[in-house]
């Protein structure tokens, strides 16, 4: 595999960056097999919350539903939590942190105290038109969370078996709401993590899965 995950104790971290819809959740899960490290997923974690209906469910529920930011301090605590499991001692794909500049300041916080690492932040560019009809084609896997296009809510997860459903966010008003949230509030991490000498790529993310997934893998052989 090109470019794989460091060794030597030194960790690689991937953060993933685009609008909803843009494939991050597709690209970050063959990635993450490619690199032999975890995806961390925040939106995952928070669905499964609200599924599950625990206090980090409560919390959340409102704000994903608005299609608006779960507030920083929680989503820096699921992170912390995430990359200090064993399964993130060589890295971790990052989906969806880091989506504010206080999300940015405070990983490179906890990655300072990790020893050394390696951080590339892919930045997944495609046009609102285009997202907007994927996620209105969208079904997910109630238990294992992979997204379909094409699969009839209700019916089996090819993979898991589990049931595939329309997620809460992906109606028309919530998905204007987070490229609205995604606008405003994500894409100045672009300049941030640019400013602060971590290396960024931007990731043409038109196009089929393979197509979008060599160029992810061709960023990780340069
Ligand atoms: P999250 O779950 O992270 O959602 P998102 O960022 O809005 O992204 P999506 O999951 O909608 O899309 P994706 O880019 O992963 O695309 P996918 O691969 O599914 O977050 C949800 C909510 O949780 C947020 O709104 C917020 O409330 C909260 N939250 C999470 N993290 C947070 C944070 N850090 N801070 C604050 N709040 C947070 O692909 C989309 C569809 O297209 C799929 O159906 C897929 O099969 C299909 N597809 C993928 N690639 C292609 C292709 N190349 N061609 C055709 N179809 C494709």
């Amino acid at each position: 595999m090109p470019g794989a995950a460091a060794g030597d104790g030194e960790r690689t971290i991937v953060v993933l960056l685009g609008p909803p819809g843009a494939g991050k959740g597709t690209q970050g899960e063959q990635l993450a097999a490619a690199l032999g490290i975890p995806k961390i997923s925040t939106g995952d974690v928070l669905r499964a919350a609200v599924r599950d209906g625990t206090a980090l469910g409560r919390e959340a529920k409102a704000f994903m539903e608005r299609g608006d930011l779960v507030p920083d301090p929680v989503i820096l605590g699921i992170m912390k939590d995430a990359l200090s499991q064993p399964s993130a001692a060589r890295g971790a794909i990052l989906d969806g942190v880091v989506r504010t500049v206080p999300q940015a300041e405070g990983l490179q916080t906890a990655l300072s105290q990790l020893g050394r690492v390696t951080t590339v932040v892919l930045v997944f560019a495609i046009d609102d038109d285009v997202l907007v009809r994927r996620i209105s084609e969208r079904t997910v896997c109630e238990a294992c969370q992979t997204p379909y296009t094409g699969h009839m809510p209700g019916s089996a997860c090819p993979k898991c078996g589990g049931r595939l459903v329309r997620r809460a966010d992906d109606e028309p008003d919530a998905v204007r709401q987070r490229l609205k949230v995604y606008h405003a509030q994500t894409a100045p991490v672009i300049t941030w993590y640019a400013t602060h000498g971590v290396r960024v790529v931007p990731i043409d993310a038109v196009g089929t899965r393979s197509e979008v997934q060599a160029r992810v893998l061709r960023a990780f052989s340069r």
